[in-house]
């Protein structure tokens, strides 16, 4: 989807900008050439990195709580090895 009309940038370049790891609106924008002209697409470009970010941190809460549960496994285990080594 094209947000801006503009330097035509789409939605997926910016998220593309954003996986090469470009932060914050200025550097996106520099990135892509996106609110290079008129500056009505900035808030769509914001609006895709926060839609961005928010996706971002859900994969990674949703690791963090895989890597919690099998440490959580693991430690349960070798506790049952040390109760059954006693
Ligand atoms: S629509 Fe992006 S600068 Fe005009």
């Amino acid at each position: 989807m094209i947000l801006c009309h503009c330097a035509i940038v789409t939605d997926r370049q910016v998220t593309n900008a954003m996986d090469d790891g470009q932060v914050g609106l200025g550097a996106i924008c520099r990135a892509t050439g996106a609110g290079s002209g008129c500056g009505q697409c900035v808030p769509s470009v914001r609006s895709v990195m926060r839609r961005y970010a928010l996706a971002r941190a859900a994969v990674l809460a949703e690791s963090a709580v895989t890597s919690l549960a099998q440490f959580a496994t693991s430690q349960a285990a070798l506790e049952g090895d040390s109760h059954a080594a006693a």
